[in-house]
């Protein structure tokens, strides 16, 4: 079967996205990290920033340096995947329980209790806030462990996937171990954590304390967690750039790209950019129980319908990053709310409705990625304008936009969530099929029909 090719909507040709620097593309999908985080956009480009001035006082050379640069933008590359956990666990937003817990010396009881104290159960009542409460302290040091070391096993993993060497793979494990033995996920001290690990606890603990209080706060917590958490030499290479105001004003506007050792540039080919949209989907869709392959499965049904389309190559494969990339803006929205097994509050639904526009701001921060990050951020966007998260009407929605949009929507029916079982195949069409021509594209719905059909008839056979 063969689909007629709608006219594009736009004048503009699709980008041809050549080789570009890699630190350009983490750098700008940081972001994306920052905010699972519950960080504010730009921690770990500053975080980079603190780490590579570390680096230059400690003389590292260049092969150290790369490693070093990437584990600092990637460090957080594991955080979406505890995140359905701790929302779980402490009943209360994920990104606000890990940003209040980077201010809290978790090796005192005391300041630890008072974390859980002021998070667990938010905005419960007095009986949810004590039931959570209890559940958290009965987890103690070992449900702490188990979420730390699958954050920081899946950030190594994403580095891996990438094409990372060992050395940024090892600083990712090691981020949350402490120099005195207290921290996790292995509890080793000393020597025994990797240098570079050892440059990113300090690092990301400098910078979020800086927000708050800047240069003074970030030496501070450093000279006071020296040779608890940190390791002394560093602290002391911190504390030398104290009086430094150009060091620190370089924070406001982080620019990392010009920290990669020139030596030892790595690009983002085709290949690489592959690998990196596969890396970002799996974080994307580690964030909830429910959405475990809703991004690679959006990509593989996009590209079956583009290829039934007759979709050039170009265009082609910038629709299958975009899809496996469009959802990026998720990683902003609390698992409260994404996982929550009944209907949505008007603020709920508003925070859900902003992902599409935060995968445009993330996505459009890498200069080579326009067309991707329009075509990702339109997936929720219908052709009669009742789509969002601006409204769109048909004559702004262009063919590889058309069919990101119903590969979402089939591939989100065809999938069990909090609320509903997962549909079969005729269940999604009669859903889908009265928004033909109304609210989505009527030839890619007929393409849909194609695509599901024959992969029916694979199943059987
Ligand atoms: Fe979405
Ligand atoms: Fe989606």
């Amino acid at each position: 079967m063969l689909m007629r090719v709608p006219r594009q909507a736009t004048d503009q040709p699709i980008d041809a996205v050549a080789e570009l620097p890699l630190s350009e593309v983490l750098s700008g999908l940081s972001y994306a990290l920052d905010m699972t985080e519950g960080q504010p956009r730009g921690h770990a480009e500053r975080s980079c920033l603190i780490g590579m001035r570390l680096a230059g006082a400690l003389g590292l050379d260049d092969a150290s340096r790369s490693s070093l640069f990437y584990a600092l933008l990637l460090k957080d590359a594991g955080c979406s995947s505890n995140a359905a956990r701790v929302a779980a666990l402490f009943g209360a937003d994920d990104a606000m329980v890990k940003s209040s817990r980077r201010l809290t010396d978790t090796s005192s009881t005391s300041q630890a209790l008072l974390h859980v104290l002021r998070t667990a159960g938010t905005g419960g009542s007095l009986l949810a806030r004590g039931h959570h409460v209890g559940a958290v302290l009965r987890s103690g040091r070992s449900g702490a462990r188990s979420l730390i070391e699958l954050r920081c096993e899946r950030g190594a993993a994403v580095a891996r996937a990438i094409g990372l060497d060992e050395v940024t793979a090892r600083a990712i494990l090691d981020v949350d171990e402490h120099w005195d033995g207290g921290g996790y996920p292995t509890g080793i001290s000393g020597d025994d954590i990797s240098l570079a690990g050892r440059v990113l606890c300090l690092a990301q603990t400098a910078e979020v304390f800086w927000q708050h209080g800047g240069p003074d706060a970030a030496c501070e917590i450093a000279r006071r967690r020296r040779r608890t958490w940190f390791d002394p030499t560093l602290v002391d290479a911190l504390v030398a750039l104290e009086e430094d105001s150009d060091f620190w004003q370089s924070l406001d506007f982080p620019e990392v790209t010009p920290l990669e050792p020139p030596a030892r540039v790595l690009v983002a080919d085709s290949d690489r950019l592959d690998r990196v949209a596969h890396a970002f989907a799996s974080i994307v869709d580690a964030k909830s129980p429910y959405t475990a392959q809703h991004s690679e499965r959006v990509a593989a049904l996009a590209d079956a319908l583009a290829a039934l389309a007759g979709i050039d190559d170009r265009v082609r494969a910038t629709l299958h990053r975009a899809a496996l990339l469009h959802d990026i803006g998720k990683l902003g929205v609390s698992s409260r709310i994404l996982d929550k097994p009944g209907p949505l509050d008007p603020g709920e639904w508003e925070a859900v409705r902003r992902h599409p526009q935060w995968s445009l701001e993330i996505l459009a921060r890498v200069g080579a990625f326009a067309d991707m990050a329009r075509i990702a951020a339109a997936h929720h966007e219908r052709l009669d304008g009742s789509g969002y998260y601006r409204g769109l009407t048909g004559e702004h929605l262009d063919q590889p936009s058309r069919i990101l949009a119903v590969a979402d929507v089939a591939e989100a029916l065809s999938a069990d969530r909090p609320y509903r079982r997962a549909l079969d195949p005729d269940e999604v069409l009669s859903i889908l099929r009265p928004d033909a021509n109304r609210r989505l594209d009527q030839e890619v719905l007929a393409a849909l029909e194609h695509v599901l059909a024959a992969r029916s008839s694979t199943t059987i056979g």
